[in-house]
């Protein structure tokens, strides 16, 4: 029977198939007592964990060699992979297992900020009738949705986005432009200039990396169509805050859908203060029922294929 520690929230079914199994320690809050996990981790041969536990450091040292790092979800920036490695410690991501939570996420955003009428409720109630500065709202149908990384999340969201009546143009660091992906999915591929300057609606889907960090900074944010909207379920860091809150200000940006932050939770002097078309969400575009039980058990099975 093998140790597992889980230290972030995981689907209890999920987690009864790994107990039925293995000596199992499900404890969700040492994601906040640092010191608890890495008492609770020390030689266990596998870990299980979401985007806030740092496996890193000490962490990593105290695990069994050979043991396996279970990813509630598919970003591995928290996770030292080198670290891991030299250690022989595998590391399994949830690959492809929220995809459909993040394209529903990107293109509900999309339509609330397009359309801009959905905040009338408190006004309405008390008897006003906002009809007139309500009535220039945008239909999603005939708009560019621009697509940064086309990976399992940018696939999911082009269909979704084809299935409105979207045009969309894609661009991703590690795929031909004649690569079939594109053409299978209706989807055009373009370069990163030609995507700012023709998108209504941009979309962030790269995973943060040297190359990645500050990519959508001021110049390529004052690069993109007058009234845009940006959505961000990436990763903070992809996108420079400050910019982002000076261009929604200036009405450069016509709305932005922020999930992911360089602080999580935000500092109490982030830029967001007063920023107009402004959707804040806890990193929370991968998570829903369906999605976490799909995680869950996807990652239980991969650990138990791991242990067995
Ligand atoms: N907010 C959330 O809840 C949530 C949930 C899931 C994933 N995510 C984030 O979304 C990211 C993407 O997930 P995915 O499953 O689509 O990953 P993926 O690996 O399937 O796709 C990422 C794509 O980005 C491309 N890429 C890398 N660098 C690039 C660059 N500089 N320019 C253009 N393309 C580049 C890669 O070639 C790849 O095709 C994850 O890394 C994670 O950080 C967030």
């Amino acid at each position: 029977m093998a140790r597992v520690v889980i230290s972030e929230f995981m689907d209890e079914r999920a987690v009864a198939r790994l107990a039925a199994r293995h000596d199992v320690l499900y404890d969700p809050s040492l994601v906040d007592d640092p010191a608890s996990l890495k008492l609770a981790a020390a030689g266990v041969d596998a870990i299980i964990v979401r985007n806030r536990t740092q496996v890193r450091g000490a962490l990593v040292s105290s695990l069994a060699r050979g043991a396996v790092v279970g990813r509630l979800g598919v970003g591995l920036d928290n996770i030292d992979l080198e670290a891991c490695a030299a250690r022989g410690i595998a590391v399994v991501p949830a690959t492809g297992a929220n995809a459909l939570a993040v394209a529903e996420y990107v293109i509900a955003t999309a339509m609330l900020l397009l359309r801009g009428a959905y905040r009338s409720t408190e006004e309405v109630a008390a008897g006003g009738w906002p009809r007139q500065a309500l009535g220039n709202g945008r239909e999603i149908g005939a708009r560019t949705l621009g697509l940064i990384g086309f990976g399992s999340i940018g696939r999911h969201t082009a269909r979704l986005a084809r299935g409105v009546g979207m045009g969309v143009v894609a661009t991703d660091a590690m795929l031909e432009a004649s690569d079939p992906a594109f053409a299978e999915a209706n989807v055009t591929a373009v370069g990163l200039d030609e995507l700012l300057a023709t998108s209504d609606v941009v979309s962030l889907h790269v995973p943060l990396l040297a190359s990645t960090c500050g990519l959508m900074d001021a110049a390529r944010i004052a690069a993109m169509k007058p009234g845009a909207v940006l959505i961000n379920t990436a990763r903070g860091g992809i996108v420079d805050e400050a910019a982002v809150a000076g261009a929604l200000r200036s009405g450069h940006l016509g709305g932005a859908a922020l999930d992911v932050f360089e602080h999580e939770p935000l500092a109490a002097d982030h830029a967001f203060a007063g920023c107009p078309n402004l959707l804040l969400t806890p990193h929370i575009a991968g998570v829903t029922a369906e999605a976490n039980e799909r995680v869950s058990l996807l990652i239980a099975d991969k650990v138990l294929e791991a242990l067995a």
